[in-house]
């Protein structure tokens, strides 16, 4: 069983952003600049963010975050977006999600300026992934593929299955793993909450991808001997007796599913490292784009 170690590939990935970062310092330019939009004080939301703008200082990017009161009413927050919109020091820009619920997140999406959304969610960036145009690839599926290539997991004419179909993570993964393209070129199957015998499909499965957030849902009786395991779930579960009183699983059951997978990706450690890493690359790429 080989362990795909996100922690070191996004530290590679980290390492060839801040070689690039350095260059346009040495050459009397302004850095990338990120910004975060925080809106409330929900404690995951906050912790992911200061994450963000940790991880792109280190690199000499500027990171900024633009923190806003709970009650903020959307119409004030539009405003705030098309500030972000409109500053040409401000290269890419993510508004942290779940918004507070008097707030229409998918308006707010809509609003971003697709050159600026580090974040991959707007429509005009997921519709270039369908018809092969360049964009911004949603951070989490863009670590996902990193990792598959930088292993070399062939993916050409593979039975893939992923778990899970949101936008962020399953609806794109499956698209980009379909496509003709390195780490694509796969035969797949998106299952969801809807689907029946999901066992039928997982066991024929050569890569599994798994994004549904329920903790151990995918057990060693549902793989095949010598599976890929891509585990996108972060699970908090009460774990009594340690200091913090919780600790993070994933969708997968490691501890069983390891025996049997030829891949596997740990949580934390796995895909979790890699999106931050990959939200940097993005923001890197907004700033080249962004003719400076
Ligand atoms: N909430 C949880 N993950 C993410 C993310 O990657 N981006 C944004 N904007 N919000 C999130």
């Amino acid at each position: 069983m080989i362990l795909i170690d996100g922690k070191k590939t996004s530290a590679d990935i980290k390492n060839e952003i801040k070689v690039e970062v350095d260059k346009i310092i040495q050459s009397n330019k302004r850095p990338p600049h990120l910004v975060a939009v925080l809106v409330g004080d929900d404690p995951a939301s906050r912790s992911y963010v200061n994450s963000k703008e940790k991880a792109a200082e280190k690199l000499g990017f500027k990171s900024s975050i633009f923190r806003f009161d709970e009650n903020i009413s959307e119409a004030k927050l539009l405003e705030e977006v098309a500030k972000l919109n409109d500053d040409d020091t401000v290269d890419g820009y993510i508004v942290q999600l779940p918004l507070p619920k008097h707030i229409d997140s998918q308006k707010v999406i809509l609003a971003i300026d697709p050159n600026k959304d580090v974040d991959g969610f707007h429509p005009m960036n997921l519709g270039k992934i369908i018809t092969n145009m360049p964009g911004f690839l949603p951070a989490t599926p863009y670590g996902i593929l990193e990792l598959i290539n930088r292993y070399k997991i062939e993916t050409e004419g593979k039975n893939v299955l992923v778990i899970g179909r949101s936008l962020i993570v399953g609806r794109p993964m499956s698209i980009l793993l379909s496509q003709k393209r390195k780490g694509g070129n796969a035969t797949v199957t998106v299952a969801h909450s809807r689907t029946k015998n999901l066992k039928d499909f997982s066991l024929q499965a050569d890569i599994i991808i798994v994004a549904i957030g329920s903790p151990h849902f995918l057990t060693a009786d549902m793989v095949k001997q010598g599976v890929v395991i891509i585990d996108a779930g972060i699970n908090s579960i009460d774990a009594p007796g340690t200091k913090r009183g919780y600790k993070l699983v994933g969708d997968v059951d490691f501890e069983n599913v390891s025996k049997k997978a030829g891949y596997i990706t740990p949580v934390p450690g796995g895909v979790g490292p890699m999106t931050i890493a990959m939200l940097l690359k993005n923001t890197l790429l907004a700033y080249q784009n962004n003719k400076n």
